[in-house]
């Protein structure tokens, strides 16, 4: 039933524990209950809940679905989601029970850092909104929240998303969501006046439990505590399997990292992460905390009254419960923990909305990262639910407060004047996801919210047609801004945001082309000419250099088509330059991180682009690899190359913008792209290069699965693909002599031919620079060397003779017979 109708009939109301705003230090979790009969032949029954609050619903005693943290988070005051189950099962003839446990969750609980931060944006108290409809087969009956409901407490003594939760078994009521259950000691309920019309049905799927992961080591520290590895950068709890003594507490602290061998809890800012349990006393008791979750790898257990059995232990994963639609992986083990790495910070940053981070003190839907990180999301998952529902949101505030918040929902307070990456992505979301899905509905829906940001921006151009005032996060975490001030980067934050703004009024040109809106398409394309003759006046020389002559301003005038074909060449070779000159030092922050290798291989500079993908020192995409990282840094440099947390006191190790360049890996390096809307056509179009000798992807359209596969041997390259029904694929085969493409329909396809040997081959005259740059072929050297002379400190040796060939470097080197030089040179030239 739609939900408004549902309102209609059964009339629910919001109700909570008479005269009861929460505290400021938090309160129990509210327990609410009634009682209710079922008449004979009931055919089925669906209960409809909501709450201001998190809310955990239970019916004759059993917990229903298998949801957590619902009914998750959206912008509350515009859009409060209303979750369905079919309890049919759970019912009786006769009296029945219907009970809800309601926490602070997002709504009552501190959201924001310890100085912006607030408790009660949303509510000021727990308050429930349930139905249920019972079928029978001559008419619907419902039962629904009223006054007649008993308000109690139970085991849950404290709860807060960043903080964690208390719970005491000793504490639960037993028995208090079955029928016949005494609540005469327990307290009244009173109607909470709420806007029943912001009740709307999920468009995002629900949050659940997704995984388990047992512990990968257990050890006891100095300081008396266990501490738990689980492997994995996660979002989740840890359920314990516990006994001791009644009143025993047992207190779960989070962690991401180790410092020194010890868990420590920078990252997480202000957010305690910590749960507490205390035991009933009765035997074995199972713990799993409830109306919080925790951004860890690590848990530190105090209290325990023996050793942990890690069969006791495990980490419960939980996100929103997405379909996986992308998978990559390489002959490279590093680059494949990179990819590795993405998709776990997507994971763990899509718990209900897309996410910054998930363990500090924030956890906010902040708009520039899901906008640099949009492409890669939708390759990876079916992201339509989540992300549709949060630009609903996100469309909501704005037309509330006349502005795209930097954070949806909205808890900022008034900081909010429009930024490039970030207030944009009102108009990219969408026009992303219509590329993805091909559905033309996403722009119809998005469509005055689009508009209305364009709107806000155009207002701000100067005479010439630049947007040059105001505030901009810039290229934000440019590895070279001040530690402290992370806007702050080699980049003029202007030019960042003129560029971005030609980009968006192009797509907001085609969407209003897409929806035959001819008139706004005619008006947003000459806006977008506009902005781009003044970028180019103002930015660009005749010839192509591009002001600030830095990576990120490069990148984007490449990439967002602020540059004719002879200044694109010049571009490019400046790009490259730059790029080779840092020695393949990443240097881009959020703004160019995703278009820098895109940028490098549009000018014909891709071998530059797996450079930079492969350097392994810091700043790299592969430093973090190295340094044992299982999720995507907010920053290069979130951990210093000693092993400490970067102090800058904004060090997440688990935010997804940077792991953008996954969306490269996806297009360029495993080659698949849509090249309309929806992948009615696709170009398959890989192109290897580095030290990779083999690449499999495979994506699942919404016409069906993708696949590409290429494999390079001395000599030989072969390429297979599959392509989905109701598509038409061009394959261009890399380094192909004939240089055709293919046109291919439905099915599998495979080619192998010859190919010349590459042409910039590493040779063993090649500088150990270069050798040293190409992991997979450092690797592959280090190994024959190590086979004859083991214990020779080759990386440290190599790292002082960096600027020799390898030839020369190898004449110092102790035992080095002809043989060695020539197997050397063979597996150099089979790579
Ligand atoms: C968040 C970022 C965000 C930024 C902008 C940070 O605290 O974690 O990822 O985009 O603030 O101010």
């Amino acid at each position: 039933m739609e939900i408004q109708a549902m309102v209609e009939a059964a009339r629910p109301v919001f109700i909570g524990p008479c005269n009861r705003p929460i505290s400021e230090q938090g309160d129990p979790a509210a327990y609410l209950r009634s009682e209710f009969d079922v008449a004979p032949a009931l055919t089925s029954a669906v209960l409809y809940v909501t709450a201001l609050g998190i809310v955990e619903p239970y019916v004759n005693g059993t917990r229903v679905g298998d949801e957590v943290l619902e009914p998750g988070w959206t912008s509350y005051r515009h859009r409060l989601v209303v979750r369905s189950h079919d309890i049919s099962g759970l019912l009786k003839q006769g009296l029945n029970a219907f009970g809800a446990v309601v926490g602070e969750g997002w709504a009552l609980g501190r959201i924001g850092d310890a100085t912006i931060g607030h408790r009660r944006i949303f509510a000021d108290r727990a308050a429930l909104l349930a139905a249920i409809e019972l079928r029978y087969p001559d008419r619907v009956e419902f039962v629904a929240t009223d006054g007649r409901f008993r308000a109690g407490e139970g085991s849950v003594r404290s709860n807060g998303i960043y903080d964690g939760v208390t719970i005491d078994a000793q504490l639960e009521p037993e028995g208090w969501s079955e029928p016949g259950f005494d609540d005469s000691a327990w307290g009244a309920v009173e109607p909470i006046a709420r806007d029943v019309s912001a009740l709307v049905a999920p468009v995002g799927p629900p949050i659940r439990r997704i995984e388990e992961l047992a512990p990968v080591k257990v050890w006891s520290s100095e300081a008396g505590t266990v501490v738990v590895d689980f492997g994995q950068n996660i979002s989740g709890w840890v359920r314990l399997r516990l006994s001791g003594r009644a009143g025993d507490t047992i207190t779960v602290r989070h962690a991401e990292v180790l410092v020194d061998g010890v868990p420590d809890y920078t990252t997480l800012r202000s957010a305690r992460a910590t749960d507490r349990f205390v035991l009933r006393g009765s035997g074995t008791e199972e713990f799993e905390p409830r109306f919080t979750f925790h951004g860890f790898r690590y848990a530190e257990i105090e209290g325990l009254s023996g050793p942990l059995d890690p069969g006791d232990a495990r980490a419960v994963v939980i996100h929103s419960d997405m379909a996986r639609t992308g998978w990559f992986e390489t002959s490279n083990a590093q680059v494949n923990r990179l990819h590795e790495n993405v998709v776990w910070s997507m994971r763990d940053n899509f718990v209900g909305v897309p996410t910054d981070c998930p363990q500090r003190d924030e956890r906010l839907g902040w708009t520039g990262d899901i906008n640099a990180f949009s492409p890669t999301a939708c390759y990876l998952y079916d992201v339509r639910g989540v992300l549709e529902s949060w630009l609903a949101d996100l469309a909501a505030e704005q037309r509330a407060f006349g502005f795209v918040p930097y954070v949806v929902p909205y808890v900022l307070g008034a900081w909010n004047a429009p930024t490039a990456l970030w207030s944009d992505v009102a108009v990219s979301l969408p026009w992303n996801l219509y590329w993805e899905y091909g559905d033309e509905a996403i722009l119809r829906r998005s469509y005055e919210s689009m508009v209305s940001f364009i709107g806000s921006v155009e207002g701000l151009l100067d005479s010439h047609g630049l947007w040059s005032s105001g505030f901009q996060f810039g290229d934000w975490l440019d590895p070279d801004a001040p530690m402290r001030s992370p806007a702050r980067g080699k980049t003029d934050g202007h030019l960042v945001a003129s560029a971005f703004f030609t980009k968006v009024a192009r797509e907001m040109a085609e969407t209003a082309r897409v929806l035959g809106h001819s008139d706004d398409a005619q008006r947003f394309s000459d806006l977008a000419d506009r902005v781009r003759n003044a970028f180019r006046s103002e930015y660009v020389s005749h010839n192509g250099r591009v002001v600030n002559e830095s990576p990120t301003a490069y990148a984007l005038a490449i990439e967002f088509g602020l540059l004719d074909h002879g200044q694109l060449v010049k571009a490019g070779e400046r790009l490259a330059d730059l790029v080779r000159r840092a020695n393949y030092k990443i240097a881009t922050g959020f703004a160019g991180t995703p278009h820098i290798a895109h940028a490098l291989t549009r000018t014909g500079h891709t071998e530059d682009a797996y450079r930079l993908l492969l350097r392994e020192e810091q700043p790299s995409f592969l430093y973090p690899v190295l340094q044992g990282a299982t999720t995507i840094w907010e920053r290069w440099d979130a951990l210093l190359p000693d092993g400490s947390v970067n102090p800058s006191g904004m060090t997440s190790l688990n935010h997804y913008a940077l792991g953008s360049i996954a969306h490269w890996l996806h297009t360029v390096v495993a080659g698949l792209e849509a090249t309309s809307p929806g992948y009615e056509t696709i170009r398959i179009a890989p192109q290897p290069g580095g030290s990779l000798t083999h690449v499999g992807a495979a994506h699942d359209t919404v016409r069906g699965r993708v696949s590409v596969e290429w494999r390079r041997e001395p000599g030989t390259m072969s390429v297979s693909v599959a392509v989905p029904s109701g598509t038409t694929a061009v394959v261009e085969l890399p380094h192909h002599p004939s240089r055709a493409s293919h046109v291919v329909r439905e099915g599998a396809h495979s080619w192998t031919y010859e190919i010349a040997q590459r042409a910039n081959r590493l040779t063993v005259e090649s500088p150990v620079r270069d050798l040293l740059d190409d992991p997979g072929t450092w690797a592959a050297i280090s190994a024959v060397l190590s086979e004859d002379l083991p214990d020779l400190g080759l990386r440290r040796l190599a790292e002082g003779n960096k600027d020799r060939p390898l030839s020369q470097f190898l004449d110092d080197l102790p035992g080095i017979s002809g043989a060695l030089r020539d197997k050397l040179a063979s597996v150099l030239a089979s790579l």
